[in-house]
């Protein structure tokens, strides 16, 4: 595999790096060891400036070449899970119930890798800003770093992100033209009924009955609204009520999450929803009380841009490592809101483990050491690209 011969080097280093990380796992916005862990690495790489405390816990690291103005963005995650880790290995996670199970760990890693690189041999023109975001999980970092001035502050035009992936052989990229992750909301429908003796069921209004009839109802969204060849899905994931055999009681609540691509069927998605909930619960002499939460939006990649990527890629696996629009995710991912801001790509990168059960946010799941060389070299050769010396 031709992985950048500098980074071969450092591949030692780089598994020292990710083990340490993945036995000091810390939750969204509480990653303060591991910002420590990553100022402190990008300041002994002699990086030009290090900020710290972006967005909560957040850190970014600039890099300098030649005299363009031209920029460019790379963004780490650096957060973990509520799980506790069931690997048994021996950098295995010291914090019970906290876990890198999505592999943020070597992700962190990577960018470190990176960092260390570009600082080292500056074969670029340009400004190259190092991303280390907190909270990818469900907590929405990436907005966080905006809303705290990340692009006021590194004004950079475009921006690229890399996710490991279960899914796909170690040594293969998987590149996307258009949509890679979808958009996640989720949904709240608070049904009031009203209470009375399970026995005579006439003296009340059922919350229960006219919570199950939403349940179907809803999946009409999907299966009569939606064009089958588009992607949404609509889960109703909790549905709580009740509390004894003999009492019909005066609520239930159904939780629940939306999931799709298109930003049209997103709208007509939620504005569904509630045109739903409210009218079935009047056909049950109910009322619905409906909070609509917009999460993630889906994360769509640039064309031309995914297409550098998948020729940068190349250049370190091979045409044949390039996996070119596999299907998308309809998980979500919050670097959705750095490629709504400027134009970018977010790649897969192959790492295999999937058969062994070793699947994001398991409790078995362990970053793949042997894709650290990939990943760095693709950031450096992505910088050197994008930012050609000379150019
Ligand atoms: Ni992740």
């Amino acid at each position: 595999m031709p992985v950048l011969n500098r980074i071969n080097e450092f591949h030692d280093e780089l598994v020292a790096w990710r083990r340490d990380l993945h036995a000091h796992p810390e939750l969204a916005y509480e990653e303060r060891r591991t910002a420590a862990f990553v100022a402190g690495k990008l300041r002994a790489f002699g990086v030009d400036e290090v900020h710290e405390g972006i967005g909560g816990t957040g850190v970014v690291g600039v890099v300098r070449a030649g005299g363009s103005g031209r920029s460019i963005a790379l963004r780490a995650d650096m957060d973990a899970l509520p799980i506790s880790e069931e690997t048994g290995l021996p950098w295995a996670s010291k914090t019970p119930g906290r876990m890198h199970a999505c592999g943020h760990d070597g992700h962190t890693t990577m960018l470190l890798g990176a960092a260390r690189y570009l600082a080292e041999t500056r074969r670029f023109d340009g400004t190259v800003y190092l991303i280390f975001q907190p909270a990818e999980e469900g907590l929405a970092g990436a907005k966080a770093m905006l809303e705290d001035g990340l692009l006021d502050r590194f004004p950079f035009e475009r921006v690229f992100g890399l996710h490991n992936w279960p899914w796909t052989e170690p040594g293969r990229f998987g590149v996307h033209g258009g949509a890679v992750m979808a958009a996640s909301d989720e949904f709240r429908i608070r049904i009031e009924g009203r209470g009375c003796h399970a026995a005579m069921p006439h003296l009340g209004r059922d919350p229960i009955l006219a919570g199950s009839a939403l349940v179907q109802a809803l999946q009409s969204l999907v299966a009569r609204e939606t064009d089958p060849l588009e992607a949404l899905v609509v889960s109703v994931t909790c549905f709580n009520a009740g509390d004894a055999y003999n009492v019909i009681p005066r609520t239930a609540e159904l939780v629940g999450t939306v999931r799709c691509f298109r930003p049209d069927l997103r709208e007509r998605a939620e504005e569904r929803l509630r045109v739903v909930a409210r009218n079935v619960a009047a056909a049950f002499g109910v009322e619905a009380d409906i909070a609509y939460r917009r999460g993630y939006p889906a994360t769509v990649n640039d064309p031309e841009l995914a297409a550098v990527c998948a020729e940068v890629a190349a250049e370190i696996v091979g045409e044949e490592g390039i996996l070119r629009d596999p299907p998308p995710s309809m998980g979500a991912e919050d670097f959705a809101f750095m490629l709504e801001q400027r134009p970018g790509a977010y790649l897969w990168l192959g790492q295999g483990g999937a058969e062994e059960g070793r699947l994001l946010h398991s409790p078995f799941y362990d970053f793949n050491d042997e894709v650290l060389p990939h990943g760095v070299s693709y950031w450096a050769r992505l910088v050197e690209r994008l930012l050609p010396a000379g150019g």
